[in-house]
């Protein structure tokens, strides 16, 4: 054979060779066009055949139908970032646990001394200042001054507000005339609205001092609205009964009005030494036929895991704010006989409104 023989079969058998690598392992042998057709819907990547062994799991070696993987891998930095967000998070959780039960163990060792029947009263004494700064924050977050202006928009007539605190329902009374209109927007209810007078009674003097202060801030130079309201520092368990006649409740000059048109308490339940015992005498202070007293509380809850949690830090709170938390108001309003005319309850429960009226055997 010539050289130039042996060189043209050398370059045929090169070509045959590499037509069959490029030929699929696993291709049909060619029987006609339909067939062709159903191979071309299944691509294959002959490039990505490993070598691998006979007994490899079917799962590795069945390759050919599957694309290269495109899923996207996360990039170091965002693994990082959630990393340390996950280590952040679980020591804050782990530091508020800590803090818990630290509270919970001081509380306990506190209930023996603050029992949950002590007078904690005079804690709003030193708190007085800073009341409002203290409690603007969750009041904002849990919507309680739409909740305020909605109690005491219901208050008509001659008004006695009764542990009244820093005055922060003095901006919500509706010291318009007396007169008729819709006293409850999402019912649509009508009744008697407007405030003829505003009693604001609290036993602590700085509570009573600060509430003063508001009412100027909010009125200021209002000499004609400043007739129509008192303030006095007294005991809720003692008030008497009517508007003193300095303001404008004498329904007939010279004779005081024996009762309140309405009676509002709001967060008060909670820092009565004996709140039954107080809330029965409110119901003596309000006109028997039409009277009602107005509550916005707040105590226990729905449900029972936040419920402990209340009963586990109640001394150590009742201790440092003169308030127990953990009072079930649904009960208090039970024993004291009053007649429930509207009940409602918001966040997990904690959060009571009552709109309540004499019982009618009182009436009779
Ligand atoms: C939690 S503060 C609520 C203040 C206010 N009502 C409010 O909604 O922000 C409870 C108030 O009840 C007052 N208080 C406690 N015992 C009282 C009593 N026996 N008679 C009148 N006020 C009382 C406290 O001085 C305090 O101002």
């Amino acid at each position: 054979m010539s050289a130039s023989r042996v060189g043209r079969a050398t370059l045929k058998s090169a070509k045959g060779a590499a037509a069959a690598a490029a030929k699929p392992a696993n291709a049909a042998p060619r029987t006609g066009a339909k067939k062709n057709k159903l191979k071309a819907a299944a691509p294959v990547y002959p490039e990505y055949t490993p070598a691998l062994s006979k007994r490899a799991h079917p799962t590795l070696t069945d390759f050919h139908h599957h694309p290269p993987s495109t899923t996207t891998r996360m990039s170091p930095r965002v693994m990082t970032v959630l990393g340390v967000s996950a280590l952040g998070l679980s020591a804050y959780i782990g530091y508020l646990y800590a803090s818990y039960r630290r509270e919970v163990t001081y509380s306990q060792n506190l209930s023996a001394t603050v029992p949950a029947t002590a007078n904690v009263t005079d804690r709003y004494n030193t708190t007085a200042r800073t009341f409002d700064a203290d409690v603007e924050m969750s009041e904002k977050l849990m919507r309680l001054g739409a909740k305020r202006r909605d109690l005491c928009r219901r208050a008509r007539g001659d008004v006695l507000e009764v542990s009244c605190g820093t005055g922060r329902n003095i901006e919500y009374y509706d010291f318009g005339p007396v007169r008729r209109g819709i006293v409850d927007e999402r019912t649509g209810a009508v009744g008697l609205r407007g405030c003829r007078s505003v009693t604001f009674v609290d036993l602590s003097p700085q509570m009573v001092e600060m509430a003063r202060r508001k009412f100027e801030e909010i009125y200021p130079g209002d000499d004609a609205l400043r007739k129509r309201v008192e303030f006095r520092v007294e005991d809720a368990a003692a008030v008497g009964g009517g508007p003193s006649r300095e303001i404008t409740g004498a329904a007939v000059p010279g004779q005081p009005k024996q009762y309140f048109d309405t009676v509002v308490q709001t967060m008060g339940l909670c820092s009565l030494p004996d709140p039954v015992g107080t809330l029965r005498h409110l119901g003596t202070l309000v006109d028997p036929q039409k009277g009602e007293i107005l509550l916005l509380e707040h105590g226990r809850s729905h449900y029972a895991w936040l419920n402990r949690v209340l009963d586990n830090l109640a001394p150590a709170h009742a201790d440092r704010h003169g308030c127990w938390w953990n009072r079930d108001i649904g009960e208090i309003v039970r024993e004291s006989g009053l007649e429930v005319v509207e009940e409602k309850r918001w966040h997990f429960g904690t959060t009571w409104k009552y709109v309540l009226r004499p019982a009618r055997k009182a009436v009779e």
